[in-house]
């Protein structure tokens, strides 16, 4: 696991934040940045410091799926935060840093509107430009309102192309932009962008945040098939948007549900004719 010296002086010589960043790892090759961010923090890491990689051999998604992100040419790392700071808006987290990710990609791409597909991936052109897995350094308790919490996010960046299972869904910047783009500089954007987010967060105003989400979110009022973590069961609705703790509002057959936990997709709409 070597040091990366070179991105980590590039990127404290950009960065426009306070605390976010400040403290930073950039490593070649690790598994995963999440375990190394939940240890660092454990050992007293403080709340904006990062992990970043080159490369991850065993990048994790959510659901227990794999993260696939070709060396060097994306944005992998996990950022650090104390939950205890966010206390009962712990459950707004994955909306506020979802949120940050879309205002940072706006400023990126000037033409498409970057959108969040419940709970946090963020869409470009509809497909998938970033993912974020969230989780507790008190691996036992993992709503804990305690302790630290990493958010691992993955970027694609300056990918060109994804292996066929990914081909029709996954995007990046590069496909979008069509040529490269500053990682550095992306990064240190975007932590300014993160750090901005938690601020509002912590600073107790969460409407405004889901104020943002709600108009950055993917198929609202559009037929939408939702799958309960806890049943497992596949059902329909149509989506409404989110509640004041960031729960999906699905219409159901003449009820609202929320949705806390789960995975949304949407039907292609029938073709004419
Ligand atoms: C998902 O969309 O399923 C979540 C993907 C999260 C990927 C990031 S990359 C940095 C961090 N380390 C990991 O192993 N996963 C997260």
């Amino acid at each position: 696991m070597r040091l990366l010296d070179e991105n980590l002086n590039a990127l404290q010589a950009r960065l426009q934040t306070s605390r976010f960043g400040r403290t930073a790892k950039w490593l070649d090759v690790v598994d995963s940045t999440n375990p190394l961010a939940l240890d660092w923090a454990k050992r007293g890491a403080p709340t904006g410091s990062i992990v970043a990689a080159e490369f991850q051999r065993k990048g994790r998604g959510r659901f227990d799926r794999s993260w696939l992100a070709e060396p060097g040419e994306n944005l992998t790392f996990s950022l650090i935060l104390d939950a205890s700071e966010l206390s009962e808006k712990l459950e707004l987290l994955p909306m506020a840093l979802a949120v940050a990710v879309a205002q940072t990609l706006d400023e990126v791409v000037p033409t498409h509107r970057p959108q969040i597909k419940w709970p946090n991936d963020v869409l470009l052109a509809g497909r998938k430009v970033c993912g974020m897995l969230i989780e507790s350094a008190i691996a036992s308790v993992p709503s804990s309102r305690s302790g630290q919490v990493v958010a691992g996010i993955g970027i694609n960046v300056n990918q060109s192309r994804f292996p066929p299972e990914l081909a029709e869904t996954a995007t990046s910047l590069f496909q979008v932009l069509g040529g490269p783009c500053d990682r550095v500089q992306l990064l240190a954007d975007l932590l300014l962008e993160l750090e901005l987010a938690f601020d509002l967060l912590i600073g107790g105003d969460g409407a405004r945040l889901l104020q943002r989400y709600e108009s950055l979110l993917f198929g609202r009022d559009r037929p939408v098939n939702f799958r309960r973590v806890e049943s497992g069961r596949e059902e329909e609705g149509m989506l409404l948007g989110v509640d004041d703790s960031g729960g999906l509002r699905v219409k159901t057959a003449g009820t609202i549900e929320i949705l806390r936990a789960g995975e949304v997709s949407f039907r292609q709409p029938k073709p004419a004719g």
